[in-house]
């Protein structure tokens, strides 16, 4: 097994990695909450997949456990879905005593952690993340949210599990594109904070895509490694948590701008990163190295760098409305090698526009 230990004092939580963990959940569990009610909330396409195994799990070491199954999709992160959610709890006699799992991928995540959160003032959950995206990046770090019709995740609170159990066996069913998505938040922990992990990552890729058991593995663990490192130094994202943005911004902007329908989250943040980096070159913080290693990796999960449909003013028009902007200063996280970045409110905006039209976007002007 692997484990990552996220240290956030009396909140501190494992990450347990392992193949094959989901039958091993009710004895794990029991170790460190004491057998209860439990309810299990997962959607309509994993549940057939994995629900019986974790609720067999469960049952054998003594949670009386109920499944609750939702469809699946980003428009069921709301809090009309909260509110039915609830309903089941209270239906099934859920107290502060009992425990919630999140069987499924960042949306049930997210809304499940919500739910546990509000409900009764805390609830304790556990993550099962089923997705890469949610193994690496969402189950782990607390921020747990339900969308707003005039905003993504605009209602939610901080609220970390008591432990998160990996099993990247459920890799196997995700569709590739959902494992390409989830690939380039891995990549970006390399950017950002792990030289070495980058360079594993450009050596083993070819096992990685053929979903090499060794490899997910070290995939996760890592990413969770990273991201464990820099929640523990800032939990409520008021420093140097905002370094997991790169790539976010423009990114952000575009899926904005193509009103989530065009990209994947993954995909919007690839070309983000690609971006981000030439706006790091033309302000020569960083060289060609950091942009050529980057878009070699990216090209090989078969992803598009740039984006040729949305207007380059349009993006700089609504990175300014999408409250990027700390004291009328958009603000950037920016690589000046391949593991490390800074923040930097120093890019103007013909530095910016100049990157963004460095391809074929600049059609459009
Ligand atoms: N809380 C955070 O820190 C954080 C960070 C990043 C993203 N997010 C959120 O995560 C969400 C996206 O999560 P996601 O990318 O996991 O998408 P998702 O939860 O929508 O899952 C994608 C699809 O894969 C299916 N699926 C899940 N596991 C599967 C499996 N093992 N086999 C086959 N199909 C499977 C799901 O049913 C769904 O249709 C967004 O709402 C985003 O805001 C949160
Ligand atoms: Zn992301």
């Amino acid at each position: 097994m692997k484990n990552v230990q996220v240290n956030l004092d009396k909140y501190s939580y494992q990450v347990i990695i392992e193949k094959g963990i989901l039958s091993q959940v009710g004895t794990l569990t029991s170790e460190i909450i004491k057998p209860g009610k439990a309810v299990v909330i997962t959607d309509t396409t994993v549940g057939p997949l994995y629900a019986k195994i974790v609720l067999d799990s469960l049952s054998k070491t003594n949670f009386d456990v109920k499944l609750v199954s939702i469809e699946p999709g980003e428009d069921k992160k709301s809090l009309s879905m909260a509110g039915y959610l609830y309903e089941a709890l209270f239906d099934h006699k859920v107290d502060r005593k009992s425990t919630i799992f999140a069987l499924g991928g960042g949306v049930i995540g997210d809304l499940t952690g919500f739910v546990a959160a509000t409900f009764m003032r805390g609830v304790p959950f556990v993550q099962i993340p089923t997705t890469l995206l949610s193994q690496v990046d969402s189950s782990v770090g607390g921020k747990v949210a339900v969308n707003h019709p005039r905003g993504k995740n605009m209602i939610g609170c901080f609220y970390q599990p008591k432990a998160v159990f990996i099993d990247t066996d459920t890799l196997k069913t995700l569709p590739k594109e959902e494992m390409v998505a989830g690939m380039v938040e891995v990549i970006k922990y390399g950017v950002i904070k792990d030289a070495e992990f980058f360079a594993y990552l450009e050596k083993h890729i070819s096992q990685i895509l053929e979903l090499d058991d060794t490899a997910l593995r070290e995939i996760v663990y890592n990413s969770c490694r990273n991201k464990a490192k820099i929640v523990e130094i800032d939990e409520k994202e008021e420093g140097i948590r905002a370094i997991l943005n790169y790539g976010h911004t423009i990114g952000h902007a575009l899926e904005t701008l193509t009103s989530y329908k065009k990209y994947r989250h993954g995909e919007a943040v690839a070309i983000g990163m690609i971006y981000a980096t030439k706006i790091a070159l033309s302000m020569e913080l960083a060289n060609e190295i950091v942009l050529e290693r980057q878009e070699t990796l990216l090209k090989r999960l078969g992803l598009s760098l740039s984006d040729n449909t949305v207007n380059p003013h349009d993006i700089v028009r609504t990175l300014y409305q999408d409250k990027k902007t700390v004291g009328g200063k958009l603000r950037f996280v920016l690589p000046t090698a391949v593991g490390t970045v800074i923040i930097s409110d120093k890019s103007d905006d013909a530095t910016i526009l100049k990157s963004l039209t460095s391809d074929s976007i600049s059609r459009h002007l």
